[in-house]
Formats: C-alpha cells, sequence, structure tokens
C-alpha cells in the first residue's frame, strides 16, 4: 500500500506541475484527489487494515495529501499570475496606433468676416442693431426715398410675401427702424441676412448677408465718410491698400459714393479680377439724404450723417481668392474646413 501511495504521489505531482492552465489543474485535482480517486479510495480503505498498520498508513495518506494540496494552490497561484499578466499584455495601450482624432468644430468663414467686419466698427464706437428679414415695403423702400413705382425699385429683385410685405433686399431699411425711435448722436452697424429674386451663379446667390452702417450727429461732413470708410478698408485689407471713392447713386444717399480698394491680386496694376482696372469696388455709401431724415422726423438743417452697405461673401470672396459665391452655401466641408 505504501508503494501505491508513492505512486500516486508522484503522477499527481507530475500531473499538478504540468499543468499548462486552470482548466488542466482542476482536471488534475479531481484525478488525484476528487472523491471518485484512487487516493480516496485508499483512505476509505484504511479500516480494512489491522490496528497496528492503520495509524502508520493513515498518517502517511494525510501528509501525502498535505504535500498534494500544496502543490496545488502552488500551481494554482503561478497559472493565476500568467492568466493575469496575459490580460494586461492584451489589454496594453499600443501607442503606435493612430489616434481616433476629435473633429474641432469652427464658426462659418462668413461668420468669421461678419465678426470681423463688426469688430472693426465696435472699435470705432459704433453699436450693433438688429431689424426683421421679413420686412414691411415701407421700411425696405419709402422711408429710405424710393417712392411706389419709382425705377429704382426694380433694381432691387424683390421677393414679395404680400402687397407690402417682403423679404428685405437690403439690410438699410434698419436705419429707418433706428433713426425712428432715436435720436442723433447715432453711430449704428447692422448686420443680417438678405434676399433677392436672382438666379444664382458663381457671384448671385438669392440670399447673402450685408453689414450696413451709419453715422449722424451735428456737423458729420463727407470727411468723416471718407476717414471712416478708409480706416475700415485698411483694417480689412492690409495697411498698404489704397482707397478711391467713386461717384455713384443711391436713392438714400446724396452725394453717394462706392468705395473701391486697390486689386489685391495685382497691386493695382489691372489684372482679371479687377478687369484691367487696377480697384475692386467693396461697398456702396454716401451721405443720408434729406428725405430720409425728414422720413425719420430729424431736421435737416441741424443734422447729417452717412451711410454704407457691403455684401459679406463679396469681402470674404476677394480676402481669400474665392470664386464661386455657391461654395458658402453649399456645406461642403473640404471648402469650409480652410477657413
Ligand atoms: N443698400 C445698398 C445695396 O444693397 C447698399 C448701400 C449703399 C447701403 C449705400 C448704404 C448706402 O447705406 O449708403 O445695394
Amino acid at each position: 500500500m505504501e508503494e501505491q501511495v508513492n505512486q500516486i504521489e508522484q503522477q499527481a505531482l507530475k500531473a499538478i506541475s504540468s499543468a499548462a492552465d486552470l482548466h488542466q489543474l482542476e482536471d488534475a485535482r479531481v484525478k488525484y484527489l476528487g472523491k471518485k480517486s484512487e487516493f480516496t479510495g485508499l483512505l476509505r480503505s484504511l479500516g480494512s487494515l489491522s490496528p497496528e498498520k492503520r495509524p502508520v498508513m493513515g498518517a502517511l495518506i494525510n501528509k501525502t495529501k498535505q504535500k498534494l494540496q500544496h502543490a496545488l494552490v502552488n500551481r494554482k497561484t503561478v497559472l493565476m499570475n500568467a492568466d493575469q499578466q496575459q490580460k494586461i499584455e492584451a489589454a496594453k495601450l499600443d501607442v503606435s496606433l493612430p489616434g481616433k482624432g476629435v473633429k474641432l468644430g469652427r464658426l462659418h468663414p462668413l461668420t468669421q468676416t461678419m465678426h470681423e467686419a463688426k469688430q472693426i466698427f465696435i472699435r470705432l464706437g459704433y453699436e450693433v442693431a438688429e431689424g426683421p428679414e421679413i420686412e414691411l415695403d415701407y421700411y425696405n423702400f419709402d422711408g429710405l426715398n424710393i417712392p411706389p413705382h419709382h425705377a429704382s425699385r426694380d433694381a432691387f429683385s424683390t421677393l414679395f410675401i404680400d402687397e407690402h410685405l417682403l423679404l428685405r433686399t437690403h439690410t438699410s431699411p434698419v436705419q429707418v427702424r433706428v433713426m425712428e425711435k432715436r435720436k442723433p448722436p447715432l453711430a449704428i452697424v447692422a448686420p443680417g441676412r438678405v434676399y433677392r429674386r436672382d438666379t444664382p451663379d458663381a457671384s448671385h446667390s438669392p440670399v447673402f448677408q450685408q453689414l450696413e452702417g451709419f453715422l449722424v450727429d451735428e456737423g458729420i461732413t463727407f470727411g468723416d465718410l471718407k476717414g471712416t470708410l478708409t480706416e475700415f478698408t485698411q483694417q480689412m485689407f492690409g495697411r498698404d491698400r489704397k482707397v478711391r471713392f467713386r461717384p455713384s447713386f443711391f436713392p438714400f444717399t446724396e452725394p453717394s459714393a462706392e468705395v473701391d480698394v486697390s486689386c489685391m491680386l495685382c497691386n493695382g496694376k489691372g489684372c482679371r479680377l479687377c478687369k484691367g482696372s487696377g480697384w475692386i469696388e467693396i461697398l456702396g455709401s454716401g451721405m443720408i439724404d434729406p428725405n430720409v431724415f425728414k422720413a425719420v422726423g430729424y431736421d435737416p438743417e441741424k443734422y447729417s450723417g452717412f451711410a454704407f452697405g457691403m455684401g459679406i461673401e463679396r469681402i470674404h470672396m476677394l480676402k481669400f481668392g474665392v470664386d464661386n459665391i455657391r461654395l458658402y452655401y453649399e456645406d461642403d466641408l473640404r471648402f469650409l474646413e480652410q477657413f
């Protein structure tokens, strides 16, 4: 019997130490120490031994059992550590893998340009006002010295909602709305969307954005207009730009002037962008017409002022060499991401 115990011990120790994982180890435990194992059978058969042999064999079997249990625990610890190590290795961060790449949002190029234009005037002391996009014909036309059936109404291809309601064709109606409510001195810029019944092409969009501005006080002259708009143009396009005031016509200003900037592409020499003239038109302006003052109840003998209006798309297109206005409204990230 002693022989048999030793043999089991050798086999069991071998099986335990060669168990490659926790499953194999458990199999070894069941096989050598389980209820149905040879070893348990030996324990049960102790009763059939002689009284002298029984305690000797009992002690041997118990000692062996303890030894095997000890070996099991040791092997189990080793295998569990290896298992955990393997899990850690598998979960290890591979810093050489490409990252997930968080996409950053940004402001639309027109929002950026509008902000920049507004900020220039805010630094000069102007405040910001807004008006409705659905406008009364009175504010869009009559109050701006454009009477019904006047030819200059045709210049604005208007989208009408009904007889008196329309989508504003410019931001100039904000002038009338503000002056109607407040007294000079006033220095205001009015940003916003405007609408025209135009077929979209590279330079036309049925919706676009304007920044309007006006200043009213006693003793305002055309010199103030020139100084202010020269400062704006050079802050926007660069100190090395030349600025030119060219006589023009708007019903709501007298005299009227369009502001040109020396061509940023050819530096005034003449190219395709400036159509050979060396100059590029960037905004309309003028001294506010006395009829506009009368419409809002100001005394044109006491007050004078200047006004101006510009298209924001146009400013961005010129600054960045964009050749198609539709790009601003197509939501193509490949375009938008560049700004
Ligand atoms: N409202 C004009 C337009 O949309 C632009 C403009 C010209 C605004 C002259 C003004 C101005 O305030 O004085 O074409």
